[in-house]
């Protein structure tokens, strides 16, 4: 008899498996040739779900059955003179898989121009702060890790002209709080790396889609910089190694470097000094954001005022990060919760309505609780979010701060 494991080696024929691969030499019958017609029309071979059509021309194309750019199905598309358009916006293909036009996209956008990045945002799950530093800036100890959601997307897009970084800023999380010019982190950080890499000639067009909230402390902007520092790195193929793009990194913001390392690390200094831990990914959050904003400055100064108190009150730390961490604690929160008193009413309302206590992220104002389970995340997001009435997201740990597409 075979093994299990010999039985799944002969029988698994998709891409990059050893029988696939050996399959994939040999001609393989798709269709008889009166089935790829004007019509197209799915098939499924190999394991590979693919679409046959036949254009205007006479030419027969067989095409992955999803649109590159939003997953469509191109079986719903209509075929042309030449090619096979996607029903949904519009992108042109032909039987070669090249794509011919993009009609949502400017006359001076390629696909292959363009890198996107996702940006996820940062949780403190520890913070201390040791102390103020005679350059303003505080030192700090930190257990900091990557969540999954709500996060950010930048596309960046090498332009022929003009020269320069130039910024569009979209999605749910856009207002005063988020400049759409030279004074995003995003816009910084990939001029900082284009003046470094002696590059400022060269034209980029950022374009952002926010969904992380500013002045949340989930480090939105520092997410944005970081993946800016990246998209712009590899979309302009940028000859600076990730030491380089630390310390350009730590000159955009004090949180940056770590949004640019991503996964978990404890980060100390004034957020410079990085060492990456292993905590495992999957652990579950659910962040509420109430209706008001706080600026890190100010709750650096309520801080100060306050007389550096240290933070007494902690939240048990998910089972599953008891090696690294017992405790999750906030030497921010009593700074932040003086500052704000609306704060503490929110988080009361919130351990309510969770049975479970919260913890203040960063800087604030979004609070999070953590989830034993994640399977228990989407009941529990419907109810907080239909008792608070705020935004509510469920969340959980991810290995990358930046993840680069093309
Ligand atoms: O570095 P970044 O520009 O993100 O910091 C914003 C502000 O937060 C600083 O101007 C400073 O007031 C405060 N901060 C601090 N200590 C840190 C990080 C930030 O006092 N370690």
């Amino acid at each position: 008899m075979l093994s299990a494991e010999k039985n799944e080696r002969l029988t698994r024929v998709g891409r990059g498996t050893p029988m696939g691969e050996l399959l994939r030499r040999y001609w393989w019958p798709v269709a008889t040739h009166d089935m790829a017609t004007r019509v197209p029309v799915k098939r499924r071979l190999l394991g590979e779900d693919l679409v046959l059509y036949r254009d205007g021309s006479g030419t027969v194309g067989l095409l992955a059955e999803q649109c590159p750019h939003r997953r469509a199905a191109l079986w719903l598309g209509c075929t042309e003179e030449v090619g096979l358009r996607c029903g949904y916006h519009g992108w042109r293909f032909d039987a070669d898989g090249r794509c011919l036009e993009q009609p949502g996209e400017p006359a001076d956008s390629t696909f292959k121009d363009r890198v996107r990045a996702t940006a996820y945002p940062k949780l403190n799950l520890s913070l201390r702060v040791l102390g103020r530093r005679p350059d303003g800036y505080h030192d700090l100890e930190s257990l900091v890790i990557s969540l999954g959601q709500p996060h950010d997307v930048l596309e960046a897009y090498a332009v022929p002209a003009p020269g320069g970084v130039q910024l569009e800023v979209g999605g749910v999380e856009v207002g005063e709080d988020v400049p759409a010019d030279h004074r995003n982190l995003a816009f910084i950080a990939a001029e900082k790396l284009m003046v470094r890499a002696g590059r400022s000639g060269h034209g980029v067009r950022l374009v952002l889609r926010k969904h992380i909230p500013a002045g949340g402390g989930l480090g939105g902007g520092s997410a944005d910089a970081a993946a800016a520092l990246l998209a712009v790195r590899q979309l302009l193929d940028i000859d600076v190694d990730d030491a380089g793009v630390l310390e350009l990194a730590a000159e955009v913001g004090s949180d940056v470097p770590f949004c640019v390392r991503g996964g978990a690390a404890w980060m100390r200094g004034r957020g410079e000094i990085i060492e990456p831990v292993a905590v495992p990914t999957g652990l579950a959050f659910l962040v509420a954001i109430p209706p008001f904003r706080l600026s890190t400055p100010d709750v650096y100064k309520a801080w100060d005022k306050l007389g550096g108190p240290r933070s007494e009150r902690v939240v048990p730390a998910p089972r599953r990060l008891a090696p690294v961490l017992e405790e999750l604690v906030n030497d921010r929160e009593p700074a932040a919760e003086a500052l704000e008193p609306r704060l503490v009413e929110f988080r009361n309302a919130l351990e309510a309505a969770t049975g479970e206590p919260a913890l203040l992220a960063g800087s604030g104002s979004a609070y999070v609780v953590p989830v034993s389970d994640a399977r228990k995340l989407p009941a529990l997001v419907d109810a907080v979010s239909r008792r608070l009435r705020v935004p509510v997201v469920g969340t959980t740990s991810v290995s990358r701060g930046v993840r680069l597409a093309s």
